[in-house]
């Protein structure tokens, strides 16, 4: 089969978020002989049972704590599941891991690092191995890895990066299967600044996506932890909470586009219990309308075992025309922006084009009440012409007319979303602060 490269934002599952390196046990409770290879195939096995493949979320990553240097100096499988575990890892040769992950519809995607040593310590980076490990990894039919950032700065890291890159380039050559670069490079130069814009424009010649923000809040098995959706980076720069990783990414818009994926990092939907359901919808809302890749990061395992009871979760991750707005890289990038905390405090506004002239808009109320908002329509392109265009309720699968303005009262922390049809209105540039983010 062949194999995407990431000309639309990646949509899967990746186990970092919820799982880190941690081993786990069976649904059953039981750990004996339960290996991360399993582990990743019941969640593929999940992942297929409840839908989510046929939903579109068809990568399957396993991040760190995977892989060991073997004494041959060839990547392999860790034979446990981390250090210090009794459980084993993974086949050192990865190759029926892959036949597996295939025959359930979905790609397999790798970690690695920049540097010798994982974020984790682990001794399983490419650099001194590029190319042997590129080669490697298409042997075994691997279809992305993701390159982190631990072990490199600066030059070096631009380095590493753009040698693994043509290493994948190379080890691919003349076949018709292609492995995607996904890079943690500009997530590593931390806030805003120029050195982030640099590493904003060499990773774009290298990859397909690129995380732009600090970690997503890992799951502290507290209940419920408020911070993952206003967690604030510290001096590091290494956890973000919801909303951080939407304020950080929604800046970087004009680097994103078909092909050119910023990436606000994993979703927390599911059983991970960070967020309210108000804070999963809006997380869902955010990253579509930011063109993002959906990286699901829960207990699938959980959700295919009981999809009654985790139905709203599987709801919002199930939600085709979100989804499709995601997906939507016809324009070629997007509009995005907070409003002016002026005009409607605590109400951001990001609006993404749409093929054939439609907008998608996301109204957030980041306020700790319901707040009703009134959203001029022509600042989203849309000037009241005396013609009514039809806007989608994306949450409630409503449509309506709609002419001049939109107004809507959104719960704490909750979203509404639509998308807007001009027919034949017509659109206008966006206006006033929606415009200005652009640039
Ligand atoms: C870094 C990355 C995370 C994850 C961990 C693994 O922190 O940003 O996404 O890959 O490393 O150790």
């Amino acid at each position: 089969t062949s194999t995407p490269i990431g000309t639309r934002p990646m949509m899967g599952f990746n186990d970092w978020a919820r799982f880190t390196c941690a081993a786990q046990a069976r649904l059953d409770g039981t750990r004996t002989g339960y290996s991360f290879q399993q582990f990743m195939l019941d969640q593929a096995q999940a992942m297929k049972d409840t839908g989510l493949v046929a939903a579109g979320y068809t990568n399957l990553t396993v991040d760190d704590c995977w892989m060991q240097r073997g004494a041959d100096g060839h990547l392999h499988g860790a034979s446990t599941w981390n250090s210090g575990s009794t459980q084993p890892g993974f086949d050192a040769d990865l190759t029926a891991y892959a036949n597996q992950v295939h025959s359930l519809g979905m790609q397999v995607g790798l970690y690695s690092t920049s540097g010798v040593n994982t974020c984790q310590g682990v001794p399983g980076g490419v650099m001194g191995h590029e190319q042997d490990d590129a080669n490697t990894l298409a042997a075994w039919t691997v279809d992305s890895l993701k390159l982190d950032n631990c072990g490199t700065t600066g030059a070096d890291r631009q380095q590493e990066f753009t040698t693994t890159a043509n290493a994948l380039k190379t080890a691919t050559a003349g076949t018709s299967r292609k492995i995607l670069f996904n890079e943690s490079a500009p997530a590593g130069a931390g806030p805003a600044s120029a050195a982030k814009y640099q590493t904003m424009d060499w990773v774009r010649g290298l990859g397909q996506m690129w995380r732009v923000s600090p970690d997503i809040a890992v799951w502290h098995n507290t209940t419920p932890m408020a911070s993952a959706w206003d967690w604030p980076h510290g001096g590091d720069y290494y956890e973000g909470g919801v909303l951080q990783n939407y304020v950080d990414t929604v800046a970087l818009a004009r680097y994103n586009g078909a092909g050119n994926h910023n990436d606000a990092d994993m979703l927390l939907i599911g059983d991970n219990n960070q967020l309210t359901q108000a804070e999963q919808r809006s997380q869902f809302a955010l990253w579509s309308a930011m063109g993002s890749p959906l990286m699901i990061s829960t207990d699938v395992r959980k959700m295919a075992a009981d999809p009654v009871a985790y139905a709203p979760q599987l709801n919002i991750l199930k939600n085709t025309d979100i989804i499709a707005v995601d997906q939507d890289t016809t324009a070629g990038g997007y509009l995005a922006s907070r409003q002016s905390a002026t005009e409607t405090s605590g109400v951001d506004v990001v609006v993404k084009p749409l093929a054939g002239g439609a907008r998608a808009v996301v109204i957030l109320n980041r306020n700790a009440t319901a707040t009703a908002y009134t959203l001029d329509l022509g600042r989203i392109g849309f000037p009241n012409t005396g013609c009514a265009r039809t806007a989608k309720d994306l949450w409630n699968h409503t449509t309506s007319s709609v002419q001049g303005s939109i107004t809507v009262t959104v719960g704490s922390h909750d979203n509404a979303m639509y998308t807007i049809d001009p027919g034949t209105c017509g659109a206008a540039a966006p206006t006033g602060q929606i415009q200005a983010a652009q640039s």
